[in-house]
């Protein structure tokens, strides 16, 4: 019922050049995929050029962050109707790393989310719990926190236009992945969470996707659980092949 979706953040990589040689690769290699939304998320210098590439194909695009005002003095920001200029569909808002390095708060988040929506872009708003935080027996009241402060103000019809990346900081770019078992366990909880704060029809249609250290060796086990709907990709979405075997689940098919 909900269409899985996997989407690769390129984080601080790839020129124009690089970027062009990834997204040719893998739209070669993921054109016969139908059943999963595949999204890339190029650094904001290649958002154009990729989009130009993936024109008429089934791949999407989205930005890595946005700021919430449509134009302005606001030097070194870029705007929702930049985004959508260039193409962009999907818009990571919210990521740990913005958290974490740069000052992001569930109140600028929750700001993001309310633009993009209003300019038609799809956030993908990221949650998770630090390691300090999951060791001290947190993990719950953390999520919760990112997710009802960041989704605070949205309708329904908005609710159903969001993403949620649950990604434990302490999987990021660690090789250390939440077993199927802990990541179905917190996305669970979200998903009842949402149904709380919005209803428990819009909370079954929302897609949530794991995120932290996903490779092709554990997608499959993750997807098998009935609450995650796809991946928030870094490392392993930087390499055509890796990715599209996480778009096919590991499988090939
Ligand atoms: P990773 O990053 O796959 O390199 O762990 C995931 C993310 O930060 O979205």
């Amino acid at each position: 019922m909900r269409k899985p979706i996997i989407a690769g953040n390129w984080k601080m990589n790839k020129t124009i050049g690089e970027a062009l040689e990834l997204v040719n690769s893998l739209k070669e290699l993921v054109a016969d995929v139908t059943d999963v939304e595949i999204v890339v998320a190029p650094p904001f210098t290649a958002l154009q050029a990729v989009g130009e590439a993936i024109k008429g194909t089934n791949i999407k695009l989205a930005a890595q962050d946005m700021f919430w005002e449509e134009s302005g003095a606001y030097t070194g920001e870029i705007s929702p109707l930049m985004l959508k200029d260039v193409g962009c569909q999907y818009v990571i808002i919210g990521h740990s790393e913005r958290r974490g390095y740069f000052g992001e708060t569930n109140e600028t988040v929750n700001r993001k989310v309310k633009a993009a929506h209003k300019h038609g872009l799809k956030p993908i708003m990221c949650v998770g719990e630090k390691l300090e935080e999951r060791e001290s027996g947190v993990t719950k009241e953390v999520v919760k926190d990112h997710v009802v402060n960041g989704l605070k103000g949205l309708s329904e019809e908005e609710m159903l236009n969001t993403v949620i990346a649950y990604e434990p900081v302490w999987a990021i770019g660690t090789g250390r992945t939440a077993t199927p078992q802990q990541a179905q366990e917190v996305h669970q909880f979200i998903r009842e969470l949402l149904g709380e704060i919005f209803s428990k029809e819009v909370a079954e249609q929302v897609r949530i996707q794991y995120g932290g250290s996903i490779k092709p060796e554990n997608i499959a086990g993750l997807m098998a659980q009935p609450d995650i709907d796809g991946g928030l990709v870094g490392g392993a979405s930087l390499k055509a092949d890796s990715f599209a075997k996480i778009v096919k689940f590991g499988r090939s098919r």
